[in-house]
């Protein structure tokens, strides 16, 4: 799909479908539509009325054209009331218009935002980002498993952009910041996406491996014999009722005089079985995706680099199984960390903080000055926050405000959740520094807790995306499955760094 920018007249736009964004509350004088209404000798208000499409956001209508204008079609996007349209908002509106693109087997889209909408240059450039960015989005498809008869392919070789006579040429970078962003989202969702057996530890640093080769990152991936010379007690008991060998990914990217030192952690369990404490078969359905943490850093490190962002940014991702097999991890066994802290462990399944706490550790030596970690940490931030929103912890009321004004921005929905000091007992053991698991209630907090026991006292934040990294269905710029949550904000956080 090849992205342009085009500043004809939407009438004279030879696409086979023109998408036009609606806004609700000024659908009855929308000038385009009026003017298309007019071409089309009344069909077009009518098909409105007909339809009762009143410009909700989400609600779309396809109308064939037969000759009246260049357009083949139109499909009218509603994107809600008119003040509550924003970038994100256009976003969807892309991806939407990918969707019924697609669905009508159209090979050329033209997209025409809402009127007004484009304001000063800085506006165009987000604007023309966030639509190339849902494009991408909205032409996902993880079908490499399917027979060829199955497969849906995107039938859409060209878009337009229309925006507006005499644009700034300039903008066209903007459309490659979009697709790149777009891009490794969709290569996270892939990730996410491949079965447990196929994205293995050992395939994940194969990944990771390509990635730095492509982007000209620092790369270092320690296997067994390196992880036990770092002393990764913690990482290393999860790995070790599993066959496959785990893998400790370490990429870096170290700019001339960065404005910080951003260390993001990501949690890199390619099948969660539970281990001993095995989860029953509905709650191990989904586990290939436990990895989505560490997709989601491992992709945002190639737009890091395509960006040159002024940041130093080092991903870490502990990447293992958890099985229950002879050689699996017990109840009761008390291990040592990295950090020299002895965990009881009380439950197996809670295998995520165990990962991390390494992982973080490993981290520290780095002297980073903030720290961000992504984890399908706990079905308990699901029970709390619902399916789509982020759990978000810190140790710091600063960082933690500027990453969710980042979310934000990003189009990411994310909620503060507390650290409640006393929450502390829960975690209290009789023979070792910690159990690794509190009690039933507040399950994402004392996961939380678990992990602040090893930042220390650098400016760290905690998102639990046990909720959002996976979709269970269909919509605007997601597809079912693995949603690569979680790299958009990372991009708008460092962004806002590499700018300041
Ligand atoms: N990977 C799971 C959390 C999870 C659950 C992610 C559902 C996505 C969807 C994690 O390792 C886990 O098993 N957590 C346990 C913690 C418990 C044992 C304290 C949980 O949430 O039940
Ligand atoms: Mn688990
Ligand atoms: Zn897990």
């Amino acid at each position: 799909m090849r992205i342009e920018l085009s500043g004809a007249a939407p009438a004279d736009e030879k696409a086979d479908l023109l998408a036009i964004g609606c806004a609700e509350d000024t659908l009855d004088d929308n000038a385009i539509v009026n003017a298309f209404d007019t071409a089309t000798a009344g069909f077009l208000r009518a098909a409105i009325r007909d339809e009762r499409f009143l410009g909700k956001s989400g609600q779309t209508l396809v109308f064939a054209t037969h000759g009246k204008v260049a357009p083949g079609r139109i499909a009218l996007v509603g994107l809600g009331k008119r003040a509550a349209i924003n970038l994100p908002a256009l976003r969807s509106f892309a991806a939407r218009a990918a969707r019924l693109a697609t669905s009508a087997g159209a090979k050329r889209l033209a997209l025409l935002p809402p009127l007004g909408f484009l304001g000063p240059q800085p506006e165009q450039r987000a604007l023309c980002e966030r639509l190339s960015e849902g494009l991408v989005l909205g032409c996902y498809r993880f079908d490499k498993y399917l027979s060829e008869d199955k497969r849906k392919p995107v039938s859409l070789k060209e878009v337009s952009l229309l925006v507006g006579p005499g644009f700034d040429p300039d903008l066209a970078s903007a459309v490659v910041r979009g697709e790149q962003l777009g891009a490794a989202v969709c290569r996270a969702r892939d990730l996410i996406n491949e079965p447990g057996a196929a994205m293995t530890p050992t395939r994940m640093a194969e990944v990771a491996k390509s990635i730095a080769t492509e982007h000209g990152l620092g790369c270092q991936i320690l296997g067994p014999t390196e992880c036990r010379a770092q002393n990764m007690g913690l990482f290393l008991a999860v790995a070790q009722g599993s066959i496959e060998e785990p893998r400790f990914i370490h990429l870096s990217w170290k700019p001339n005089a960065p404005k910080k030192r951003i260390l993001l952690v990501g949690k890199g369990v390619t099948f969660d079985s539970g281990g001993l404490s095995l989860k029953p078969n509905d709650g191990m359905l989904d586990m290939k995706t436990d990895m989505s943490g560490a997709a989601a850093v491992l992709s945002a490190m190639a737009v890091i680099a395509q960006e040159k962002l002024s940041v130093e940014v080092h991903a870490l991702a502990a990447c293992t199984e958890n099985m229950p097999s002879g050689s699996a991890y017990r109840l009761g066994d008390v291990l040592r960390s990295k950090a020299g802290k002895t965990v009881e462990i009380n439950n197996t399944d809670a295998e995520g903080r165990l990962t991390l706490a390494d992982a973080i550790t490993y981290g520290l030596e780095l002297e980073p000055d903030e720290i961000f970690d992504f984890a399908t940490l706990t079905g308990a931030c699901i029970v709390a926050l619902g399916p789509h929103i982020a759990g978000v912890m810190s140790n710091n009321d600063a960082l933690a405000g500027a990453w969710l004004a980042a979310a934000k921005a990003a189009g990411e929905e994310m909620w503060r959740l507390p650290l409640p000091d006393r929450l502390m007992d829960m975690l209290k053991s009789d023979v070792a520094d910690m159990k690794n698991t509190g009690e039933r209630w507040g399950g994402a907090l004392t996961a939380g807790l678990f992990l602040r026991e090893f930042v220390g006292e650098t400016p760290w934040v905690h998102v639990d995306l046990a909720g959002p990294s996976t979709a269970d269905k269909e919509s605007a710029e997601f597809s079912k499955g693995g949603t690569g949550f979680g790299v958009a904000t990372v991009i708008e956080y460092l962004r806002r760094i590499a700018s300041a």
